[in-house]
């Protein structure tokens, strides 16, 4: 993925679109590494504003331990503080918003006004029962949030990252087969008619997230690197 960095001329601002366990923290990562942009994670902030107390994020918990949709309110309350960083003028992966029809709306909105664009929509494309089994067995590194599965993603020497020799591993409160079935519900109700709001622009590519991590790594690489190097 280095190589693809050297390539790289212009900053791009993708969507990542698909149901829990789908892959996009996965391959929002590697692209980051990859092209040098920036993971937005709207799941990543509200985990971070519940962890800190804040009132967004004390509002968020239950919600998102039951595995329902936060207001739209909240969401992108969090979004546009992030927004406001300068790091993000590398270009940004949205991962894991927008998640329904009003998101998608503030966000046109929200680039409009940075007089920016959406250059793609990758939809990952999945079978929802994988899903439970992926989500269920998911981990990650507590000091660096690098993603491991019992199943398809070990580290090197178990129990610790390769990223950072972090020894800490945790598991997210809403990752049981319950509320993976409820997220997968809210996804099909709310977020997947995105799919053809996108398309409809011309802007979605799908993208089958069912191969293994490497294989959707290297298809996603190649619309990115297009883009990029465009
Ligand atoms: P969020 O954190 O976004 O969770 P999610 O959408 O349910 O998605 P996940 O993070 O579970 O899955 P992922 O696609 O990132 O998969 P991963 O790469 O980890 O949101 C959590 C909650 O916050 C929501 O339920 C909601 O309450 C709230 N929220 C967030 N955003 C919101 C918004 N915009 N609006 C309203 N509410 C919002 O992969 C999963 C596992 O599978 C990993 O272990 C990985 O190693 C493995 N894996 C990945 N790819 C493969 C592969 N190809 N083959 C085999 N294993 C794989
Ligand atoms: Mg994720």
């Amino acid at each position: 993925m280095r190589d693809d960095a050297a390539t790289q001329t212009r900053p791009v601002n993708l969507i990542l679109l698909g149901p829990p366990g789908a892959g996009k923290g996965t391959q929002a990562r590697m692209l980051e590494e990859g092209f040098g942009l920036i993971q937005l994670s709207t799941g990543d902030l509200l985990r971070g504003a519940v962890a800190a107390g804040t009132e967004a994020g004390l509002a968020a918990k239950a919600v998102m331990d039951r595995g329902d949709l936060v207001s739209d309110e909240i969401v992108l309350a969090v979004l546009k503080e992030r927004l406001a960083q300068p790091d993000v003028a590398a270009g940004i992966i949205l991962d894991g918003f927008p998640r329904t029809a009003g998101q998608a709306a503030a966000l046109d909105d929200l680039m409009a006004e940075r007089g920016q664009q959406i250059d793609a929509v990758i939809s990952l494309a999945v079978e929802d029962e994988a899903m439970v089994a992926r989500v269920a067995g998911r981990y990650t590194c507590a000091s660096c949030g690098e993603g491991y599965h019992d199943q398809f993603k070990q580290p090197a020497v178990a129990g610790v990252c390769d990223k950072c020799g972090g020894t800490q591993m945790k598991r997210r409160p809403d990752d049981n087969a319950e509320t993976v079935r409820t997220r997968l519900n809210a996804y099909h109700a709310d977020t997947a008619p995105l799919i053809d709001y996108y398309a409809a622009r011309g802007t979605l590519t799908e993208i089958d997230a069912m191969s293994d991590i490497g294989e959707v790594r290297a298809g996603m690489a190649a619309i990115v690197g297009k883009l990029t190097s465009a």
